[in-house]
């Protein structure tokens, strides 16, 4: 990648070498070992690290707090319940939401897609109706449009990518005609690391009357969100990429489309009453949170957003951007290597191809040196078949990552070509 302007300034400002081994401190696990080797985690993309922030957050929840919330007069569940709202409270206050019922706690970034798109689709989209996406989308933001189109009859269209993985997005622009109802994409690829220009592809699909869902999945753990400012009319995001639990996501949505929205599961919580003669359903946000939560990882997410304000935004930036220069830099140097993904703004991650080696064979070897990265189609079918391959090797950074860490992956990648290929 040849640095832009923006990630020169970033690179100015790269954090010490004490400051990133103060932060390594923070995550436990880093200490231990994988196949009696310093484990260097190089998956973050798959899912991050926990802070001791909110492992001993989650731990003093089990230990001193823990109840159903909503439900109880008794002391426990009214924490439980305090703890709750509070977490809905930071979740908004870090995504910058207008108000807290706006977010509501998913599974993850899949299942706050799949309700969008039961919910909204399923009572606003019909036969004809259009879904524009790109060929660049995770498997979570094309199926469940999929399923709509099997169930309603509903097209989708899909925006092509030019061979440095960047969306056209002058393409994607023409692609929205009347009979476009909603379009739906990735704010940064998992696969090529490509951050799209999501306010600016947002204001144009607003300006012809297209409400956006922007799956901030891979965009969430590595930049500042900013869903007003965005205009997004949907952001979706999984807590478990975000250095938080995992089973526990946001689905963001404008007040006045979500408390239009249909229930997408019914049960528990989510009514007003219910009766055999019909029910009546809450607002927000217990309407789209049907039964008991994850009351825990609702709580341990607030705490990674915590933690991660502690850090500031700038900081892993800044870092995440000069392993990513410094890594894409060395990997260039390697023989028959290609790196999928060469977008002029990219998050930190790196996927790539050695000539002779398939993706599993280098994973496993890499796991034998402690080293992990993720293998194969990274849940992106389409877009590999878009560059005539199965998958890839993925090497996806996190603040934590040292530029120690990706010598050491260079000098495996060498070993393992020397190996393979003499
Ligand atoms: N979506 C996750 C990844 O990119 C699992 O690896």
């Amino acid at each position: 990648m040849i640095p832009n302007k923006q990630t020169e300034t970033l690179l100015a400002d790269r954090p010490s070498p004490e400051t990133i081994a103060a932060w390594r401190q923070d995550f436990p696990i880093l200490g231990r070992e994988v196949n009696g080797k310093p484990l260097i985690y190089l998956d973050n993309g798959a899912s991050s690290q926990k802070p001791r922030a909110v492992i001993n957050r989650l731990e003093h929840y089990y230990a001193h707090e823990h109840a159903n919330i909503h439900r109880g007069v008794h002391v426990l569940s009214q924490e439980a319940t305090g703890a709750y709202e509070a977490a809905r409270e930071t979740v908004a206050r870090y995504l910058n939401a207008a108000e807290a019922r706006e977010c509501i706690f998913t599974r993850g970034a899949t299942e706050a897609i799949n309700l969008v798109a039961s919910s909204w689709g399923g009572a606003n989209l019909q036969a004809g109706d259009e879904v524009l996406l790109t060929v660049m989308e995770h498997h979570a933001n094309i199926v469940p449009w999929q399923m709509l189109e099997t169930r309603l009859g509903i097209k989708l269209v899909v925006a092509p990518i030019s061979d440095e993985g960047e969306l056209l997005v002058e393409e994607w622009e023409k692609l929205i005609s009347p009979r476009t109802k909603l379009a739906a994409f990735c704010h940064a690829s998992n696969s090529l690391g490509t951050v799209n220009p999501a306010k600016a592809m947002i204001a144009k699909a607003h300006a012809k009357g297209v409400p956006v869902l922007l799956d901030g999945a891979q965009s969430s753990a590595h930049m500042k969100i900013d869903v007003r400012d965005l205009d997004c009319d949907w952001f979706v995001c999984s807590g478990h990429k975000i250095f938080g639990p995992t089973g526990i996501g946001v689905l963001y949505g404008k007040a006045a489309l979500l408390g239009a929205m249909p229930p997408y599961q019914g049960g528990g919580d989510m009514i007003d009453v219910v009766s055999f003669s019909g029910t009546t359903f809450r607002g927000l946000p217990e309407r789209f949170e049907a039964g008991t939560p994850n009351i825990a990882g609702a709580i341990g997410l607030a705490a990674a957003f915590d933690y991660l304000d502690s850090i500031g935004h700038e900081a892993i930036a800044a870092q995440e951007q000069d392993l990513l220069a410094y890594a894409t830099a060395q990997l260039q140097q390697i023989e028959g290597l290609t790196i999928y993904g060469r977008a002029a703004e990219k998050v930190s991650l790196i996927s790539f191809m050695i000539d002779g080696l398939h993706p599993n064979d280098i994973g496993t070897m890499l796991d034998m040196d402690g080293i992990a990265v993720r293998t194969g189609h990274h849940c992106t079918m389409p877009l590999w078949e878009r560059f005539g391959l199965t998958g890839t090797t993925r090497a996806s950074f996190a603040f934590y990552n040292t530029r120690e860490e990706i010598d050491a992956l260079i000098t495996s990648l060498n070993k393992i070509r020397r190996l393979f290929l003499g």
